[in-house]
């Protein structure tokens, strides 16, 4: 599952000791295991062997130069949604002919850029998008690959903000007005109609709403091939991974305001549950994974810098803060925070705390009420899970420098971005 594991007390990412790395390079510090993420890419993989298949990375869970190029050494294609994270793919060594480019608004330079470089597919999202893309590549005498992004409208029962199935959201055109769509985009000389696609949501647990969402489109799937030989479906990302006693490998609720216990999807239940219905298809089939690949291959690092009571509470105030790592702030999502050192006398003596960062805000917290060993002024901290939709969320709220973050493999540890200093936040401003 992940690399982080106590040895005698001491947390540790494969084979190094956090603490020592928390010395070297300081916190609030983000770790990621090297290891961790190759196999679960190489596990998804080995999992869909029997397929035509090209796993393409979802870039917006954790866009760093180092974690991208792991990818791209392993043969992934990348799921991209803006310019920017196209550009960072390609330095990284992604090829633009493995890469999709996704989103709801497009800008012209974007579309400019992609057609240049020449990516694999745009995900088209509205009529006016797939003109306007039309337009743009007319006027580069050129031609753009698309497949249009199918709404399938099934409940992907995940947290609000992160559900994009359904045709309360704004994403997608709907499945009955994919048929004319896609005549009006035949119709256009520079546009090639290449795939279809889709995405129902993120951090999805159980499997019926991608076999609904599957089964959904799978005759459309047909029907475009046989009417314009489309080459690929795109069955998007979603999976959802463990973020309570990760550490055990135990899996409970994941939303602390969610209702009913959710239980981790395994790779291979996931699988098994969409294989039968994409064989028949006979096409290639397209995977954009991001939380999965990356979610529990990182923790990030934070040291307690103050005890303080306050009536009947109790507060740990941590040098991280919500612009570090804003899911708890904005999701109320829930991670497992752990001593980075073991001390067993104070396991034995646990109390409820909340742990919150130096932010402005009573939304600055990571844990509420949490049952914790007791904790004094200077311990580190592990907050864990935190390798998806962390420092790429992070902000400089409050002119709080950005975190710096560090790639593990085996016994080695490399800073793969410096810590902010103040001269950067300034960097670019006029008086
Ligand atoms: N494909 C599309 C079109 C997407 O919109 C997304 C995520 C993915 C793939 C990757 O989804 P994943 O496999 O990572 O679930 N910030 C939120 C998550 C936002 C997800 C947005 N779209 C969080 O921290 O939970």
């Amino acid at each position: 599952m992940h690399s982080f594991r106590y040895r005698e007390g001491k947390l540790y990412c494969e084979d190094v000791d956090l603490a020592r790395v928390a010395e070297e390079f300081g916190t609030p510090l983000y770790i990621y295991s090297a290891g961790t993420i190759f196999d679960h890419y190489t596990r998804l993989d080995a999992a869909l062997a029997s397929l035509d298949r090209l796993i393409c990375y979802a870039v917006k869970a954790n866009s760093n130069r180092a974690i991208l190029k792991l990818f791209a050494e392993a043969g992934a294609g990348f799921d991209i949604v803006s310019g920017g994270e196209l550009f960072r793919a390609i330095k990284a060594g992604a090829d633009p002919q493995k890469c999709t480019f996704a989103g709801v608004g497009k800008a012209r330079d974007e579309i400019e850029y992609a057609l240049e470089r020449g990516v694999y597919s745009f995900n088209v999202e509205s009529e006016a998008e797939l003109e306007y893309i039309g337009r743009i590549a007319a006027a580069k005498k050129s031609c753009a690959p698309i497949a249009l992004r199918i709404n399938p409208d099934v409940d992907p029962r995940t947290h609000e903000y992160i559900a994009t199935g359904s045709h309360e959201n704004k994403f997608g055109i709907a499945l009955s007005d994919a048929v004319t769509v896609y005549e009006h985009a035949a119709q256009m000389r520079s546009i090639d109609i290449v795939g279809v696609q889709m995405h129902i949501g993120s951090q999805i647990t159980e499997t019926k709403p991608f076999i609904d969402a599957v089964n959904k489109v799978a005759p459309l799937v047909r029907d475009l091939k046989s009417k314009y030989g489309i080459t690929f479906f795109s069955i998007g990302g979603g999976l959802g991974i463990v973020y309570e006693s990760s550490l055990e490998s135990g899996a409970k609720e994941w939303w602390s305001d969610a209702g009913s216990a959710k239980h981790q999807l395994s790779i291979k239940e996931y699988v098994d549950a969409i294989l039968p219905a994409l064989c028949d298809l006979n096409i290639r089939v397209l995977l954009e994974p991001g939380r999965l690949l990356v979610g529990n291959a990182g923790v990030l690092l934070t040291r307690v810098r103050y005890i303080k009571r306050s009536g009947h509470k109790k507060f740990a105030i941590v040098d991280a803060g919500m612009n570090d790592l804003i899911r708890p702030a904005l999701y109320r999502s829930y991670h497992e925070i752990v001593p980075v050192e073991e001390k067993i006398e104070r396991k034995r003596k646990t109390e409820k705390i909340d742990i919150v960062g130096p932010v402005c805000e009573s939304g600055d917290f990571f844990a509420l009420d949490r049952e914790m060993p007791e904790l004094r002024e200077g311990d580190l901290l592990a907050i864990m899970s935190a390798g998806a939709y962390g420092f790429v969320m992070a902000s400089n709220y409050n002119s709080r420098p950005l975190p710096a973050e560090a790639l593990v493999r085996r016994d080695k540890v490399a800073l793969i971005r410096k810590r902010q200093s103040w001269e950067d936040l300034v960097r670019g401003e006029t008086e």
